[in-house]
C-alpha cells in the first residue's frame, strides 16, 4: 500500500477516466474521488453520464483510458482473489435493477451468498435472505420472477441483493424511483443507519431532497464531465445550489448544457 499518498484520501478514486463506446465519448477524462464513510451524489441531466461513471467506479465498466484505484490500488491490476473481494466489498443497485428474468427472486438473492460463502448452509442463506428482505421492506413471495413485480418492488429485490453480503460500499443509481413515500422513506432511513456504522454510498438521484439530507458531497455530471463539485453543507447554505441541482436533474443534458453555457 503507498500509505501516506493522496491516493489514500479516497475509497474510489477516478483518474482520467474516458469511456467511448465506438466513436463516441460517454465519460471525457474524469477525475475523482468518494471519501470512506462519506455519501456522495452524483447529479445532473439525463443523458449526462452518471450511470457510466457509476459503472466505471464499481468496476463493471473497464476505462478506455485512466484507471480506477480502490484503497490506492488500481482496480485493472487486481487477481482473481482481490477481484472477489471487491465485488463483495464494493454492492451495486441498478438504476433498472437488473435482476435474472429467468430465476426466482429467492434463486436471484442466493446466488450471491453461494459465490462468496460457498461454505454457508442453505439454512444460513434463508436466515440471511429473510433479513435483508426485511431490511428493505419486501413481505411479497420471493418464489415468483421479476416480471411478475412492479418496478419498486423490483427495486426493493435490488437494495436486498446488494445488502447480502454486508458491503462497505454502496452504488446507488436512482434507487427510490418507483417507490412510493412510505417504501422510499424506509431506503432512506436504512441509508442513514448503514452511514452511521461507517459504509460508503455514491448514489445517484433526481430527488433533491435527498442529496440535501443525505450528501457529504455532490458532483454534477454533464456532457460526460465533472461541471461542478460541492459540498453538502454548500448546498444546505445555499438556496441557489438548490435550484442549480434541480434545474440540472429536470433537463435532458444538451438542454442543460445551453444553460450552464
Ligand atoms: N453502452 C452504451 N452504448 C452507447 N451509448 C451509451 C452506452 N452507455 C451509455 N450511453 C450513452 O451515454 C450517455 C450517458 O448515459 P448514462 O451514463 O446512462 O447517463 P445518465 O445516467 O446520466 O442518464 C447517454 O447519451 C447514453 O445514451
Ligand atoms: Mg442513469
Amino acid at each position: 500500500m503507498n500509505r501516506g499518498s493522496v491516493v489514500d484520501d479516497f475509497l474510489i478514486e477516478l483518474r482520467n477516466v474516458r469511456f467511448d463506446v465506438q466513436d463516441n465519448t460517454i465519460v471525457d477524462d474524469i477525475s475523482l474521488g468518494f471519501k470512506e464513510g462519506k455519501a456522495t451524489a452524483l447529479v445532473g441531466p439525463s443523458g449526462g453520464g452518471k450511470s457510466t461513471v457509476l459503472k466505471l467506479a464499481a468496476g463493471l465498466l473497464v476505462p478506455s483510458q485512466g484507471a480506477v484505484f480502490y484503497q490506492g490500488r488500481d482496480i485493472a491490476l487486481f487477481n482473481r482473489g482481490e477481484n472477489l473481494n471487491f465485488r463483495r466489498e464494493a454492492a451495486v443497485v441498478f438504476q433498472d435493477s437488473a435482476l435474472w428474468a429467468n430465476q426466482t427472486l429467492y434463486q436471484t438473492l442466493e446466488l450471491p451468498l453461494q459465490i462468496h460463502y460457498p461454505k454457508m448452509n442453505s439454512r444460513t442463506r434463508e436466515e440471511r435472505i429473510r433479513e435483508v428482505t426485511r431490511m428493505v421492506g419486501y413481505t411479497r413471495d420471493l418464489s415468483v420472477r421479476p416480471s411478475q413485480l412492479s418496478m419498486g418492488e423490483q427495486k426493493l429485490i435490488g437494495f436486498a441483493r446488494a445488502l447480502l453480503c454486508r458491503p462497505n460500499l454502496l452504488f446507488l443509481d436512482e434507487w427510490t424511483e418507483s417507490l412510493d413515500d412510505d417504501a422510499g422513506g424506509r431506503l432512506v432511513s436504512l441509508v442513514k443507519t448503514l452511514k452511521e456504522e461507517g459504509k460508503t454510498f455514491i448514489f445517484i438521484t433526481h430527488d433533491v431532497s435527498l442529496v440535501t439530507s443525505l450528501a457529504d458531497y455532490v458532483i454534477m455530471i454533464t456532457g460526460g464531465k465533472v461541471s461542478m463539485e460541492m459540498s453538502g453543507t454548500q448546498i444546505n447554505t445555499n438556496a441557489d445550489m438548490v435550484n442549480i441541482i434541480e434545474e440540472g436533474m429536470n433537463l435532458c443534458d444538451s438542454e442543460y448544457a445551453m444553460l450552464i453555457r
